[in-house]
């Protein structure tokens, strides 16, 4: 088998470059295209982006090239920086529009922000502010300043793309394997196939997005003799809308989701598009988020307070369970040997209910939570029925505040007991100091988001901070 792509409208296939090969490397290293640069090599500066189109997709997206491997790319389409300069002389709106506005100094961090904005420019969003910084929230600049870099990035979305609606991918390999410099890399296409794979290989790892993996190969330079991707099983990618649930396939990445997710619980989009940047959500997925099992994951908490069911998959068939019984312990999960996470079932609020989540960071983009809290309150006369509420970074693992939840059942929720109601947080919980925030902070910070909520949900504006 060989990786099928297509490198800056140039068809390649490679045999015998090893399959946990960071992108970035094999672009620098292997291809001499030294446009895109390594900052952090993880996933934090926005130096490596690329452009991505996955095969038969029609998303033009920005990626980090140094979370991403080579065998990632089977079926892709690859955009560099150089790939924009094959325009006679011409430059690209966006590479104009940066000189333009003076918006680069050292310039080692320009192509990332041109690769960034190049994808949204041909993305086929409508783009305001808001968008614009969303977008380049996953570059950094130490010198330039972003005022310039903004202003070119107004300018240059405003040309229209000329860019044709799909972009042609390659034909991805025909086989499921590739084998090259003692590595197999395995990519099922079916939920079958995938589980047949991990009874054969149970020590191998499962790579989705490889947002938290892909660590494995770029910092610790692992070498792992097999890797099972699980980006091509067809039902994995699978999202199944009905009357009362949307179930979402643990491959589908963050973007893929996020429209349905803002029609449905408008809050938990809120707090999806603070995961990581553009490029981050754009290759991550939920089933990654879960399967990490990390006490500070962003979507756990929220997903168990919107009472989430898992659906698991192995050798004798589907497992499901609620999402909040599936993590034991720090890292540990209910997953048996020869399990995969295939889907996650939402239930939709009905009528007298309500969710918000919000997550406290010392950054709003692209930072790690000190707290997230999620909330869903079923509200019937002004009097809670029914409350679940669950906080990420606040133990080992996510988990509900069940003392909370009984105190606040049977009572209006109003300033009084939403007070009331926090204090009640440190029999919940308790939490560590560590480097992101003390145990105390953690605390209040989680009690005081009752009082956020309350206000919240009485529409006041002046959210101010009250500690307990
Ligand atoms: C710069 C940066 C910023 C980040 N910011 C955030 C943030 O703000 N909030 C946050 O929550 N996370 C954040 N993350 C972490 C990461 O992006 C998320 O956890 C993401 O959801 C992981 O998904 P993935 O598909 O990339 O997972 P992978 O890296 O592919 O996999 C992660 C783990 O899940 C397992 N896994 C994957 N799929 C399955 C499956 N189907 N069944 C069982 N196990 C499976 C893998 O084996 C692996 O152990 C950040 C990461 C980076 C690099
Ligand atoms: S090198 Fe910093 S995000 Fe990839
Ligand atoms: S121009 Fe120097 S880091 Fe951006």
């Amino acid at each position: 088998m060989t990786i099928n792509f297509i490198l800056n409208g140039e068809e390649r296939r490679e045999a015998l470059v090893s399959p946990t090969r960071t992108v970035l490397e094999y672009l620098r290293q292997d291809g001499g295209l030294t446009g895109t640069k390594e900052g952090c090599a993880e996933g934090d500066c926005g130096a490596c982006s690329i452009v991505l189109v996955r095969n038969g997709s029609k998303r033009i997206e920005a990626v980090n090239s140094c979370l991403l491997t080579m065998g990632q790319l089977d079926g892709a389409r690859v955009v560099t920086v150089e790939g924009l300069s094959d325009r006679g002389g011409e430059l690209e709106a966006v590479q104009a529009e940066i000189v333009a506005e003076d918006g680069t100094q050292c310039g080692f961090c320009t192509p990332g922000f041109v690769m960034a904005l190049y994808a949204l420019r041909h993305s086929g969003e409508t783009v305001t502010d808001e968008v614009i910084h969303d977008a380049l929230a996953g570059n950094l600049c130490r010198c330039t300043g972003y005022r310039s870099i903004i202003a070119a990035a107004r300018a240059a979305t405003a040309v229209p793309s000329d860019v044709p609606g799909v972009m042609a991918t390659a034909a991805p390999a025909a086989a499921e394997v590739y084998e090259a410099q003692s590595q197999k890399f395995i990519s099922p296409r079916t939920l079958d196939d995938l589980i047949k794979v991990r009874g054969e290989y149970p020590e191998a790892p499962l790579l989705s997005g490889g947002t938290d993996l892909g660590l494995s190969f770029s910092k610790d330079r692992k070498v792992f003799p097999v890797t099972i991707f699980t980006q091509n099983v067809a039902e994995l990618k699978q999202i199944v809308e009905t009357d009362t649930s949307i179930s979402i396939g643990a491959a589908v990445t963050y973007s893929e989701a996020l429209e349905r997710i803002e029609r449905l619980y408008p809050s938990f989009a809120t707090l999806i598009r603070r995961i990581g940047s553009r490029q981050i959500r754009n290759v991550g997925t939920f089933g990654g988020n879960i399967g990490n099992a990390s006490p500070i994951g962003d979507t756990p908490p929220c997903l168990i307070a919107l009472d989430t069911a898992l659906a698991l998959y192995g050798p004798s068939g589907v497992r499901e369970m609620p999402l909040e019984a599936f993590f034991l312990d720090y890292r540990k999960t209910d997953l048996a040997t020869g399990e995969v996470i295939a889907s996650m079932t939402i239930p939709k609020l009905s009528e007298n209910q309500l969710f918000r989540t919000y997550k406290v960071s010392k950054r709003y983009d692209q930072d790690i939570s000190a707290v997230v809290g999620s909330f869903r309150l079923t509200i019937v006369d002004r009097i809670v029925t029914e409350a679940r509420i669950a906080f990420g970074s606040m133990a080992a693992i996510p988990k509900r505040a069940r003392l909370c939840e009984a105190s606040l059942v049977g009572q209006p929720f109003n300033a009084e007991t939403a007070l009331r109601t926090g204090e009640m947080i440190r029999e919940d919980f308790q939490p560590i100091d560590d480097h992101r925030a003390t145990a105390d902070y953690r605390l209040r910070v989680a009690a005081n988001l009752f009082v956020r909520l309350q206000r919240d949900i009485e529409g006041a504006d002046n959210i101010e901070v009250t500690t307990v």
